[in-house]
C-alpha cells in the first residue's frame, strides 16, 4: 500500500449537487499522496451520450449500439474474440470524483458506503459491464450494454463465462428492500 499513514477522514461540506461538490450526507477522505500502480488505457468507448445525466444508469438501461475502439497495438489480442457472445468490459470513469467514502446517490437519496454502490465515484473509478458483442471490424467492436460517456477510456476486455460469472442466487439486500 502506498502511504504509511492512515488516511485523514474529512466530512464534506453539504452541497446540493454532485457536479459542484458533495451532497448533504456525503463524506470524503484525503487520498494517498501517490498511486500504487499505473494503468494503460487500451482504447476508447464511443457512445451516444455526452452528458452524465443522459447516460443509462446501468448496462441494461439502453439498447444503443456502442463502438469500442481498441488501440491498434492491441488488435491482435482480439484473436478468437469473435467467437464470444458476451464480454466483460472494464472502463475508467474519468469524470468521477475519487475521494468519496460515503455517498448519497441522487436517485436513491440514502447514504451508503462507496463499496455498497455501483457509483462511478470510487478510489479507482473502474466500471464494468457485461455487453453483447455484435461484431468486430479490425480494431473496432460493436457492442450493446454500455452506460458511459462518449470517449470513456477502456481498461480491459474479457470473455464473460456464464458458467463461472453468473450467480443467480446473489442478493443486494438494500436494493431489494428499497421503497
Ligand atoms: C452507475 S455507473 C455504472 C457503471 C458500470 N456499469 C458499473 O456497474 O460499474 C453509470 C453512470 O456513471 C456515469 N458515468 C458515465 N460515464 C462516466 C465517466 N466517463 N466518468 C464519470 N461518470 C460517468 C453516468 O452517470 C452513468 O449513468
Amino acid at each position: 500500500m502506498n502511504g504509511d499513514k492512515e488516511p485523514t477522514m474529512t466530512t464534506s461540506k453539504p452541497m446540493e449537487n454532485r457536479d459542484s461538490g458533495t451532497r448533504e450526507g456525503e463524506k470524503t477522505v484525503e487520498l494517498p499522496p501517490n498511486p500504487d500502480a499505473g494503468v494503460y488505457f487500451i482504447g476508447r468507448i464511443h457512445t451516444p451520450w455526452t452528458q452524465r445525466k443522459d447516460c443509462p444508469k446501468n448496462a441494461r438501461g439502453s439498447d444503443a449500439v456502442c463502438t469500442v475502439e481498441l488501440d491498434p497495438r492491441w488488435a491482435e489480442g482480439l484473436k478468437e474474440v469473435e467467437s464470444v457472445s458476451h464480454l466483460v468490459l472494464l472502463y475508467w470513469m474519468d469524470q468521477a470524483p475519487r475521494n468519496l467514502v460515503l455517498q448519497v446517490p441522487g436517485h436513491y437519496g440514502v447514504q451508503r458506503g462507496t463499496f455498497a454502490l455501483r457509483s462511478p465515484a470510487r478510489p479507482n473509478p473502474i466500471a464494468m459491464s457485461v455487453v453483447k458483442l455484435l461484431g468486430i471490424d479490425g480494431n473496432k467492436l460493436e457492442v450493446v450494454g454500455l452506460d458511459c460517456l462518449d470517449g470513456t477510456p477502456l481498461l480491459d476486455i474479457k470473455p464473460y463465462f456464464a458458467s463461472v460469472d453468473s450467480v443467480p442466487e446473489a442478493v443486494v439486500g438494500w436494493h431489494q428492500q428499497r421503497q
